[in-house]
């Protein structure tokens, strides 16, 4: 008997991504990422400008997701849709759309947490990208994007501990902080990460003391500043002659405390799974240093595929299905959250 997968059309529209995918249960038949560069030219996200830009992206994008995967509209089984957390104004385009396309199509919609899908990208099935094993339960999840700096017990699809957090900015943040001071464009992590590749961590900066699994990356700016100061003294062109030593520096000094942090829960839950999601687990120095206390601890490791870390639909119809299959549907009455529960 062969069995037939439902078709999910998932929706992302938290930040400044339109992304669309379709998905049969956790096998990726399309993933469209509609990146909004306007944001470039002010440095960061202009939330008003990022509900416009979804307003006019998302109906082409949902054709192109389609389009891709050979399906029409009335293929689709059920419509997954990110309700939370982010910008208020663009998870409103995103999710009236989803309701109102589930209520015309007759099919289910399915609510997901934004970070929730990020943890549970590692269940996606895609040829050529994704042919990994996947991690069983409980998996310890390092969670590291724009907005969040986690380390998570994932217990169940829908069961996730904290056991950590940054205490004030996420590391995604800092790191586009810390571009900013270099005169890099925005988003700076990958900037940051593909210059350090040419340099050395030459550079050292005060790092704060945090109790055990916690994070702290609001003071890093005001020491590097200040280690820039003392250096642009000695050597005037150092931002620009030493780039690449500065990108190489701030990167070993904001993915160390996460190393330790992931050292400190696995030995604590004696949890050996360990996955990393979100924007900052595509960072060339996370996943190698990763790997190397993966081979030295015996850890098996779960790294997402670059098309998985930042922001992408294909992560929400991998939560969407796990609600499908339990069938925790959403209401036509739910909105659009920019906080939820942890
Ligand atoms: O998960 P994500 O796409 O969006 C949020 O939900 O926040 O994460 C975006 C963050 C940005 O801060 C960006 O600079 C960072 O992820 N990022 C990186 C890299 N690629 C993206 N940081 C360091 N190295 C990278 N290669
Ligand atoms: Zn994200």
């Amino acid at each position: 008997m062969t069995m037939t997968l439902p078709r999910i059309l998932a929706i992302e529209t938290s930040c400044d991504d339109t992304s669309v995918a379709t998905l049969e249960g956790f096998q990726v038949r399309s993933n469209v990422v509609y990146t909004q560069v306007l944001h470039e030219q002010y440095g960061g996200v202009v939330p008003e400008l990022a509900s416009r830009a979804h307003m006019e992206a998302l109906v082409p994008t949902v054709d192109s997701a389609l389009k891709k995967a050979g399906w029409a509209l009335k293929d689709v089984d059920a419509v997954a849709v990110t309700q939370g957390p982010g910008l208020l104004g663009s998870l409103l385009v995103g999710h009236s759309y989803a309701k109102s396309l589930a209520l015309s199509l007759g099919v289910p919609l399915l609510n997901v947490h934004h970070m929730e899908a990020h943890m549970l990208a590692h269940f996606l099935v895609e040829p050529g990208i994704q042919e990994t094993a996947i991690p069983g339960f409980p998996y310890l999840c390092l969670t590291v994007s724009g907005g969040h700096t986690q380390l998570v017990v994932v217990h169940e699809w829908n069961r996730f501990e904290v056991l950590g957090e940054t205490q004030d900015d996420a590391v995604g943040e800092a790191f586009d902080k810390a571009a900013k001071l270099l005169s890099l464009s925005y988003p700076g992590g990958p900037v940051i990460d593909r210059l350090a590749q040419s340099g050395k961590p030459i550079f050292t900066f005060a790092q704060p003391q945090m109790p055990a699994l916690t994070f702290s990356y609001s003071g890093l700016k005001t020491s590097v500043m200040r280690s820039m100061q003392a250096r642009v003294k000695e050597v005037p062109a150092s931002l620009t002659d030493e780039l690449s030593d500065w990108c190489a520096s701030i990167q070993v000094a904001l993915v160390q405390p996460l190393l330790e942090g992931l050292q400190a829960a696995s030995l604590q839950t004696g949890i050996t799974r360990i996955a990393l999601a979100g924007g900052v687990s595509a960072n060339s120095h996370l996943r190698q240093s990763c790997q190397t206390l993966a081979s030295e601890l015996g850890w098996d490791l779960y790294l997402p595929p670059f098309s998985y870390t930042t922001d992408n639909a294909a992560m929400v119809g991998a939560a969407g299905y796990f609600a499908f299959q339990h069938q925790r549907y959403g209401s036509m009455s739910s909105a659009a959250k920019a906080k939820m529960h942890d």
